[in-house]
């Protein structure tokens, strides 16, 4: 079958500029803390660089992820069941993709990403791996309303929303997008959903501020893709990457810190920042076991299975979009 077609659900402008990252952009450099949303990072440079953090020595979380799958496969698949439509969110490369595929025998695969060129490479990539597979990419923000292809509507689904991602959200959008899903997948679908967990404060801080530096040129590339795309005049070599472990909120908190005073423009429009002060680009929030079932069960999941014994920590939870009872 291989890839069927490739939807796409992005509004863009004449030049092809996300109409959305325009607008997240003027708002968060309007804020009193300056902040942007994360799915922005992921542009073709911002994906490429996310692919070398995952081979990162310090950045643990693919790399325990990916030892749950290659463990438990058939545990999973056992639980999963066959012939399933598989439906991953922010799939980027979908490097553990072939793992959970070749476990659990899907009917059809749905990778969601926004970075349009990149799905495609990864989905043709795939195609040649699995050549009875159809495979029907979707270009979107899956943090937005996303129509799922056609073919696949009458099958019964699987989300696979791996990497903690999750994390990358605070607690009340989590639960929105949570249950936004739900509804799309609808009842009686199951949802595979990593989370990475609580631990010490030196493993995560590494994790996110790597020694060769590639998560601070992640981070830095959005004040690029801001100057490239929407023709702004930012001085990104008086960006500092830093990031911080927040214990009130449990997260690693991602921020980008203006060295000296500066002015700038973007899209014409003038803005200044103070020495010190930062852009807030990124949380990843991080959940004990009690947290992340109660994550899924305020969003209408129910956990049923959770494979959580990697090392550095890590948790893959198997849930279900079960019917509402609001007693035992
Ligand atoms: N979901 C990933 C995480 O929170 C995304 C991520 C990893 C990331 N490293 C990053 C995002 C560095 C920004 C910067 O772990």
């Amino acid at each position: 079958m291989g890839v069927v077609r490739q939807l796409r659900q992005i509004d863009a402008d004449a030049a092809g500029v996300d109409i959305a990252f325009r607008a997240d952009v003027h708002a968060g450099l309007a804020q009193q803390q300056k902040a942007f949303p994360a799915r922005w990072f992921y542009d073709a440079t911002g994906s490429a660089l996310f692919e070398d953090i995952t081979a990162l020595p310090e950045y643990y979380p693919t790399r325990s992820e990916t030892d749950l799958l290659a463990r438990h496969a058939a545990a999973m698949a056992s639980a999963i069941g066959a012939g399933r439509a598989l439906i991953e969110l922010g799939s980027g490369s979908s490097t553990k993709t072939p793992l959970l595929l070749d476990a659990i025998a899907p009917a059809a695969y749905v990778p969601v990403d926004i970075s349009g060129d990149f799905l495609r490479d990864s989905a043709l990539a795939l195609a040649r791996r699995f050549p009875g597979l159809p495979i029907y990419p979707v270009e979107a923000d899956f943090t937005q309303r996303v129509e799922l292809p056609r073919e696949i509507v009458d099958q019964p689904k699987l989300g696979f929303f791996p990497g903690s991602t999750i994390g990358n959200m605070v607690a009340r959008t989590a639960i929105d997008l949570l249950r936004n899903w739900r509804c799309a997948l609808g009842e009686g679908s199951l949802l595979l959903i990593g989370i990475d967990r609580i631990k010490d404060v030196a493993t995560l801080e590494l994790a996110y501020d790597d020694p060769a530096g590639v998560t601070a040129a992640f981070n830095l590339n959005l004040l690029e893709r801001i100057n490239r795309e929407l023709g702004g005049d930012i001085a990104v070599e008086n960006f500092a990457h830093r990031a911080v472990w927040d214990e009130v909120h449990a997260r690693i908190e991602m921020h980008l810190v203006a060295a000296c005073d500066m002015d700038f423009t973007v899209d014409g429009r003038a803005y200044h920042m103070a020495a010190g002060e930062t852009i807030h680009s990124e949380n990843s929030h991080k959940y004990g076991p009690r947290d992340a079932n109660l994550l899924l069960r305020a969003s209408g999941w129910t956990p049923i299975a959770t494979w959580d014994d990697a090392d550095p920590a890590f948790a893959l939870i198997l849930a279900e979009a079960t019917p509402f009872r609001s007693a035992p």
